[in-house]
């Protein structure tokens, strides 16, 4: 008997003196892993008229158990009916002979395959670094994870590569990881940075609040893209679109979300309040965010604009002192000129803009998002103006 999942067999000079040579190729073409390869060297009776010549043969070789018996035996045969890709060659003037054959996969049984998940699996990963997340995203696929969600946490490892070539690359590594086995549809979405910046988990519930379909966001940030990262989930998830501005190129934030431009997002770099006033952005939008420079005429101009086209304005840093004091280690993603605008401009401006403005418009009020920071102001509705 021989064992199971064979790698390869050899036999020289024995075969043919098993007088069960044939069921001994039988099993060992079993045992053999599928396409491993079995030789065979060997003696024989040679043909032609060398052939007179096998009681001589049969004589010299009888101290190695041959009789004239065993000269009958034809191994080869063996191997070309239990194998397939079948070889035989023979030398020394037909005395020896070498064959050889590879094993074939044979169907022994059917079996369904498992059945789908029933629970979706969805895996929240720290962008670690580069070749450890891809095993994670490999080994996940394999064991059934559903839905990675590439997260930039406090200490996540970002490269400057463009963000569509390292998902290209993410997409093709779990689809060939589904290909051994896993049966779920994999969907790689938006990184999410709320351990790297909490305050913009409190987007959350002002989209729970709003659920817009169309949102406009002022200010992505360069390398940041906190607020991008969550208002793209959000659409991914909801259907909705994500039109957005920034003054500087959007950088590192632009290249993350790459894969998004055209689709579900719409970027364009160009100053808040012209484009919140030009026709790149929808009639009226479901939601405005505003986090560009915080100061007070800036967000002044920001709000009167919003003010006409929408219902519901979102602002960020609602509550900062100022930026010489505020910001603190963000400060070290923003572009030079960002940092001198967060330098010149006065403490407090967003609050003090957003205290004026409600003061001036009865209509709206602010809604509690469970963060100081984070200011959700919505037109009344009778609801809630009563
Ligand atoms: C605090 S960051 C935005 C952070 C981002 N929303 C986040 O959550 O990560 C402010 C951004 O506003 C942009 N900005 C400043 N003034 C602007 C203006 N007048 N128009 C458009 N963008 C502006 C800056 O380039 C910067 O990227």
């Amino acid at each position: 008997s021989f064992p199971k999942n064979v790698g390869g067999v050899l036999s020289t000079y024995a075969l043919t003196l098993e007088p069960r040579f044939d069921t001994v190729v039988e099993r060992g073409a079993q045992a053999l892993t599928a396409g491993r390869r079995w030789v065979v060297l060997d003696l024989r009776v040679p043909q032609g008229w060398l052939r007179y010549l096998r009681p001589l043969l049969v004589f010299l070789v009888r101290p190695f158990a041959v009789s004239l018996e065993v000269t009958k035996r034809q191994p080869w045969e063996s191997i070309a009916r239990h194998l397939d890709n079948t070889t035989y060659e023979e030398g020394y003037f037909g005395v020896i002979y070498i064959s050889s054959g590879s094993a074939t996969a044979s169907i022994v049984g059917e079996r369904p395959s498992p059945p789908e998940p029933s629970l979706e699996l969805v895996l929240y990963q720290s962008l670690v670094r580069p070749q450890r997340f891809e095993l994670v995203l490999e080994k996940g696929t394999e064991v059934g994870v559903s839905r990675f969600v590439p997260l930039l946490s406090g200490r996540a490892q970002v490269r400057t590569e463009a963000g569509s070539q390292r998902t290209d690359r993410w997409r093709r590594i779990v689809s060939e990881a589904a290909e051994q086995g896993a049966s779920s549809e994999i969907a790689l979405h938006a990184a999410i940075c709320l351990m790297r910046i909490p305050q913009a988990q409190y987007i959350l519930p002002a989209l729970e609040r709003v659920m817009p379909r169309t949102i406009v966001e002022c200010g992505v940030g360069g390398n940041m893209g906190a607020s991008t990262a969550v208002f793209l989930n959000y659409c991914e998830q909801s259907g909705a679109q994500l039109w957005s501005c920034d003054r500087n190129d959007p950088a590192l934030t632009g290249a993350r979300f790459a894969g998004w431009r055209g689709a579900l997002w719409h970027f364009h770099q160009m100053d808040s309040v012209e484009f919140l006033k030009s026709d790149v952005v929808p009639k009226n939008p479901g939601l405005v965010f505003i986090d560009t420079i915080h100061s007070y005429d800036h967000t002044m101009k920001e709000l009167a604009v919003a003010e006409t086209m929408t219902d519901a304005i979102l602002l960020d840093d609602a509550e900062y002192p100022g930026f010489r004091d505020g910001i603190d280690g963000n400060l070290a993603d923003l572009s030079p000129m960002d940092k001198d605008d967060h330098g010149s401009s006065e403490p407090g401006g967003v609050k003090r803009a957003l205290a004026e403005f409600l003061e001036a418009q009865e209509e709206w009020e602010r809604i509690d998002v469970g963060h100081p920071n984070v200011a959700l102001i919505l037109r009344g509705t009778e609801e809630t103006t009563s």
